[in-house]
């Protein structure tokens, strides 16, 4: 009866204990999680919180491998400790401190160690508290420098060649392998491709923005990236992005409009590497001819014809590609404010300031031919701004091409006919016979001489 009751009060006692004091710890491991390093000590600290004169302790130190095979370690009390035989040189244990020294880890002492503690109060009669905590402690190598190395080792031309950057330590365990690009860690494209432990990166095809400066780096739990030396990649690509600029000139799309007696230097530029070469190319009549080498063209305006096609080639003599911008220089006078617009780069604005010159002098001429040739009553004006063989070309809607806006202009008027130049001048023709239309085109031929239309009524 004496037994059964002193068991349950012990219980009892416990089960209080658990509820009212179940957040108090009576020892603490602050590192739960160790990496050692290989040949170095290790130190598995526990801290206790109760005071050793009222209690009585007893506890094992024991070890589990990452195989699963487990081994006690140490077992103590307050006044003694039996440490395994085994472990007698390479572990240290002072009772009452309940902390474990490793001596020289090595990769045997992986795994994880476990503290059983029984700790008994002497004035709470039977009180046995059990406290179990367990520590994980792995154990590595530290990680050499990485060392680097690039196949081929010479520039490669884009799209053709593959590229093999390889890493390697001569010390470390469980390294981890990363790459770095200009310092920027490499981001995923399906070009680059990884071994599986990542020490090896295989480009294929190597690619303009694959051109840069390597550096691999080797990390571990125990040491920190260590960064290899710095390797270059150099891509030979190109041309792109050929683009011809001038600061000079009014540019709307690939129309540059310069003023009578100006001198225009134009620069052609494209990404490449290495430099391009560039070659300048007129095209002004029929046949293509080279005017000049070199990134930069010189054109006096008062040399030219109205209207002149050009054509800037670049070719990479590596790559063996290349590529061409044309342009169509266009001699006008601007007038001293279209210069400075030219410069605000905008494609926009000019744009709007040749459509509505275009508009003004149309609108000008409409209302000097007007006022020359025709009384008010007669009705219809039949305009059209381009010589009948360019009558061809497809149609163009707007003003994207101020080319189009050159050209004879020319006023016919007949009534009730609102059709293109050409069929305006063929129903001429047809009505000839008509007395009252005759005297309106009588007007018309003898106002406006010398054009197409006036060979075509003959
Ligand atoms: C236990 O021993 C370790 C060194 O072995 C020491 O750092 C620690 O302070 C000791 N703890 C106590 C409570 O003395
Ligand atoms: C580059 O690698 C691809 C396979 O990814 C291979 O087919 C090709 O022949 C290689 N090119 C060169 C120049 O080695
Ligand atoms: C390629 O062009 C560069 C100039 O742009 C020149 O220096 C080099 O000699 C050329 N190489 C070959 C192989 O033609
Ligand atoms: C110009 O080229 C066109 C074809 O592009 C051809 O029909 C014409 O005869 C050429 N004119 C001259 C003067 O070479």
């Amino acid at each position: 009866m004496e037994a059964t009751g002193g068991t349950a009060l012990s219980i009892c006692s416990v089960l209080f204990f658990f509820f009212t004091e179940a957040s108090s710890e009576f020892i603490h491991i602050p590192t739960l999680v160790h990496h050692g390093i290989e040949g170095k000590s290790l130190l598995l600290s526990v801290e206790t919180h109760f005071s050793l004169d009222e209690v009585e302790i007893q506890g094992t130190w024991s070890h589990t491998r990452p195989s699963g095979t487990r081994a006690t370690l140490v077992t103590f009390t307050k006044e003694s400790t039996i440490t395994d035989m085994m472990y007698r040189n390479h572990l240290i244990f002072r009772e009452p401190n309940v902390s474990l020294h490793i001596r020289k880890l090595n990769p045997e002492d992986e795994g994880d160690y476990t503290l059983d503690l029984n700790i008994e109060f002497h004035n709470k009669t039977g009180l046995v508290i059990k406290e179990k905590r367990t520590v994980h402690v792995t154990v590595d190598v530290p990680v050499a420098s990485p060392v680097i190395e690039k196949k081929p080792m010479n520039a490669v031309v884009e799209d053709k060649a593959n590229v093999t950057l390889s890493c390697s330590v001569e010390r470390g365990s469980r390294v981890v392998f990363e790459w770095l690009r200009d310092n920027v860690p490499l981001g995923y494209a399906d070009r680059y491709h990884f071994s599986e432990d990542n020490s090896t990166l295989f480009i294929s095809p190597v690619r303009k923005e694959d051109k840069g400066i390597y550096r691999c780096v080797a990390r571990n739990p125990v040491s920190p990236g260590r960064h290899s030396r710095a390797v270059e990649v150099n891509v030979y690509y190109g041309p792109y992005n050929l683009e011809v600029n001038s600061g000079q000139g009014l540019r709307t799309g690939e129309v540059f409009t310069i003023n009578p007696g100006e001198l225009v230097f134009f620069e052609c530029q494209a990404d490449s590497n290495p430099p391009n070469s560039y070659v300048w190319i007129s095209k002004s009549r029929n046949a293509t001819k080279v005017i000049t080498e070199g990134p930069r063209l010189e054109v006096l305006s008062y040399r030219l014809a109205q209207t002149e096609k050009y054509l800037c080639r670049a070719f990479n003599n590596v790559t063996q590609k290349q590529d061409e911008a044309q342009f169509t220089l266009v001699v006008a006078s601007l007038g001293p404010g279209k210069e400075k617009q030219s410069q605000g780069g905008s494609s926009v604005s000019p744009l709007a300031a040749i459509t509505v010159c275009s508009l003004f002098v149309i609108g000008f001429m409409l209302l000097f031919f007007l006022r020359r040739t025709c009384h008010p009553k007669r009705v219809l004006m039949s305009i059209y701004n381009r010589p009948l063989s360019e009558q061809k070309r497809p149609h163009r809607s707007g003003h994207e091409d101020a080319t189009e806006d050159f050209g004879i202009y020319e006023f016919v008027s007949i009534p009730g006919k609102m059709e293109s130049a050409q069929a305006s001048c063929r129903s001429l023709a047809r009505l000839e016979s008509v007395q009252d239309m005759h005297t309106t085109i009588y007007d018309v031929i003898r106002n406006v001489p010398e054009t197409p239309s006036h060979s075509l009524l003959k």
